[in-house]
């Protein structure tokens, strides 16, 4: 019977995600890259929806993280970088993934992703007994106590705990022989067929390489960044000096990054070429573990002000460390195949400046005037991907609504302040002298908002296509406004309608849709 729920459940979150990825192609978000030629896999484009939601995070993101914090500034530093660097920050000889085959499918995978969606899938089978025992007992039921007494919980726990303590000891003494023989005990079949049937667990490094120079003898190796944090490290001297910054201060940076992804799957989840968001906050030596927690506050903050639902978010506090930090957390986010990696906040030493000190030979200390000494600030970073956000955003906003009349309606229900258009102006009909009314409307709004014009089809039907593309408002000019200057303006969410002066509109739609108003929830 468990069985069955769960492949109940597996088949809904499937089906839901399916959703997802259609909307946002015939809605115009997210075009498979090079779709002529059957795509590049895990290469997506933005189309031109999908460019202004993407713009709108980063924004969201660039506002409250730099200009908001006098000690915080930007850079946008080059893709391709002096190689060292990558020698320096442990890249070339470690950013490495475990894989193995699958000898009868040929199919590649990820050892770690395979022990993980296994462990996973217990998980969920404790969650799914959680939620029934829940139903059972209503409100005398004690979720502490049912976890601690219910004896196929505590097995299931049990079992989760033995895999990751396996899985923590393989992966940071690489130990591919114990990580396949783990797969093999695990008795984890191949996803597509199956089989049991594995090669070897190997090391597969994640760079892109290409080369600099015109011939082959006199050509440099060089990379595309796999994390755009290296930029901000061998800059922080050069910002530190010419903004005459003083510890703690941040350097933060929006850009594309590159990794040649084994298990590239999941839509925009896990590409080839993504985008990151980071920020890297300079440290006295010491502070570092109160300024992880401040961040990990801060940050969870940001997510939660754009009212996405807090049981949707959740921290996984990392057990296994990488060998520069001294703590680490990811902001987890409930995506439509479950809770998986957002952000990560780490606090990373002062591992990254002593090796790029080290494979220069150029001192990156700061001088504390409080102390009078220099060091070597530690470092905490934010680091989110700017496409998850994305897909967190569209997936969770997107849904099927029953209406009274006995219908129902697609919805995309994005938050205002990200939604590519913010208004959609339609002359009741394409005559009579509504269209200019409604030109004049739209030249007018367009100054403060990106907004929309559409005069084809019943005004219902052009109702649905922006409920569909997420637009917050749409504004209807009839022939009473050639009267009494009012227009009629229906609210995406609610689908009520008002009547309001066509003055009014740019108000009513900043209440809605201005960063501040959304912002500023994070301090209240
Ligand atoms: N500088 C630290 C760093 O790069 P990471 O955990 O490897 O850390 C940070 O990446 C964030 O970048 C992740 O939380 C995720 O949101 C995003 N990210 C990483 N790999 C990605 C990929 N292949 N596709 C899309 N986003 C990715």
């Amino acid at each position: 019977m468990q069985t069955f729920i769960f492949a109940l459940i597996m088949a809904k979150q499937e089906d839901q995600f399916k959703k997802v990825l259609s909307h946002a192609k015939e809605y115009g978000y997210v075009f498979q890259s090079s779709e002529i030629y059957d795509g590049l896999s895990a290469v997506y484009d933005y189309a031109q929806n999908g460019v202004e939601l993407k713009k709108n995070i980063r924004d969201y993101w660039w506002k409250a993280m730099v200009q908001m914090h006098e000690n915080i500034v930007g850079i946008d530093a080059a893709i391709l970088m002096h190689p060292t660097t990558w020698k320096a920050s442990g890249h070339v000889d470690a950013f490495n993934d475990p894989l193995i085959d699958n000898k009868d499918s040929k199919k590649r995978y990820r050892a770690d992703v395979l022990v993980e969606d296994f462990r996973e899938k217990i998980n969920q089978k404790i969650q799914k007994d959680v939620a029934k025992a829940q139903k059972r007992f209503g409100d005398a039921f004690n979720e502490e106590e049912f976890r601690a007494t219910n004896q196929n919980v505590i097995r299931r726990q049990k079992q989760i705990d033995e895999i990751s303590a396996e899985l923590t000891r393989v992966q940071e003494e690489s130990d591919l022989v114990g990580f396949k023989q783990l797969i093999v005990d695990l008795g984890i079949g191949c996803p597509a067929s199956g089989s049991k049937n594995w090669t070897e667990v190997k090391q597969f490094n994640l760079m892109f390489g290409t080369q600099i120079g015109a011939s082959a003898e006199n050509s440099t190796q060089v990379y595309l960044r796999p994390e755009t944090a290296q930029g901000i490290f061998v800059n922080f001297l050069n910002v530190q000096k010419t903004g005459r910054m003083k510890i703690p201060f941040g350097i933060a940076q929006t850009g594309k990054a590159f990794r040649n992804e084994i298990v590239a799957r999941q839509f925009i989840f896990r590409m080839r070429e993504f985008e990151q968001m980071e920020m890297q906050f300079f440290v006295k030596p010491g502070t570092q573990k109160e300024w992880y927690e401040n961040w990990k506050g801060s940050r969870l903050k940001w997510h939660l002000s754009l009212g996405m639902g807090e049981e949707n978010y959740r921290f996984h506090d990392h057990d296994k460390l990488a060998h520069y930090a001294d703590a680490a957390a990811d902001i987890e986010f409930n995506f439509p195949f479950g809770f998986k990696e957002l952000e990560g906040i780490h606090s990373r030493t002062d591992f990254d400046l002593k090796a790029h000190e080290e494979f220069s030979g150029k001192k990156l200390q700061y001088f504390d005037h409080t102390e009078n000494k220099s060091y070597v600030p530690y470092v905490v970073e934010t680091s989110i991907g700017l496409d998850r956000m994305f897909l967190a955003v569209f997936s969770n906003s997107l849904q099927e609504e029953a209406l009274d009349n006995g219908t129902t309606r697609t919805v995309l229900k994005l938050p205002a302040v990200l939604a590519p258009y913010k208004a959609a102006i339609f002359p009741l009909v394409k005559k009579d002298g509504l269209p200019e009314v409604a030109r004049k409307i739209m030249d007018d709004l367009k100054w403060d908002f990106n907004v929309f014009y559409d005069e084809k089809d019943a005004v219902g039907k052009r109702y649905r296509r922006q409920d569909a593309a997420g637009t917050p408002f749409c504004i209807t000019v009839d022939h009473d406004s050639l009267e009494d200057n009012s227009v009629t303006i229906r609210h995406r969410d609610t689908m009520e309608q008002k009547r309001v002066a066509i003055s009014e509109l740019k108000e009513i739609i900043k209440a809605e849709v201005d960063v501040k108003t959304w912002l500023q929830k994070i301090d209240s």
